[in-house]
């Protein structure tokens, strides 16, 4: 069974999607950068092993992330997936895992890259958007794009008609990329 770990920031639905989805990987780790980041309730419900790294106790985000390191390696982690994590990776953590970093994004990139990708796409009365999930690199939603998928915006919904719609859509496409993903990348 490959090892995998997801890092989060906030609610973790994404997470509990890839925990629920579990077949030829296992979630061993949970990782979150805010005390009250909602996924670790998920977690423990889940029985996946929430940690908790402030980033703030660091003296710089390199010791952060060799923090992080240290917890995956324990855990012979071989990939890593991004569901909410509000953070830029830096080449520390990039370095380890050339290829195995990996993230979702609430739209159809390179449109509405950022934080606020579906009220950008709502708010620009655009006719679709989507969702990408794309290999991390030290850009913001700039990577290289390993899945995508369209979503067409009826003009009678509110914002929250297209937030449920896309988190369906990412609950959906992202256990499955990941399956696919670590079945061709098998050592
Ligand atoms: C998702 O929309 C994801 O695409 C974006 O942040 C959101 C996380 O939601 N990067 P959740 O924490 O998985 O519920």
């Amino acid at each position: 069974m490959v090892k995998v770990a997801v890092l989060a920031s906030g609610s973790g639905s994404n997470f509990e999607k890839i925990v629920l989805g579990e077949e030829n990987y296992k979630v061993e780790l949970l990782i979150v950068d805010r005390e009250k980041a909602y996924a670790l309730e998920r977690g423990k419900n889940l029985g996946v092993q929430g940690i908790y790294v402030n980033p703030k106790s660091f003296s710089s985000k390199g010791k952060y992330e060799e923090k992080i390191i240290e917890l995956l390696e324990e855990r012979e982690i071989e990939w890593i997936f991004l569901a909410g994590y509000m953070r830029i990776i830096s080449k520390t953590l990039l370095e380890k895992y050339p290829e195995r970093i990996v993230n979702i994004h609430p739209s159809y990139l390179p449109k509405f890259p950022g934080k606020r990708a579906i009220e950008d796409a709502y708010e620009n009365k655009v006719s679709e958007t989507g969702v990408t999930i794309h290999y991390v690199d030290e850009g913001v939603d700039t990577g290289k794009i390993i899945a995508q998928e369209k979503i067409k915006i009826d003009s009678g919904w509110t914002l929250d008609n297209l937030q449920e719609e896309v988190h369906r859509v990412e609950h959906r496409l992202y256990p499955q990329i990941i399956k696919k993903l670590v079945e061709e990348n098998k050592k």
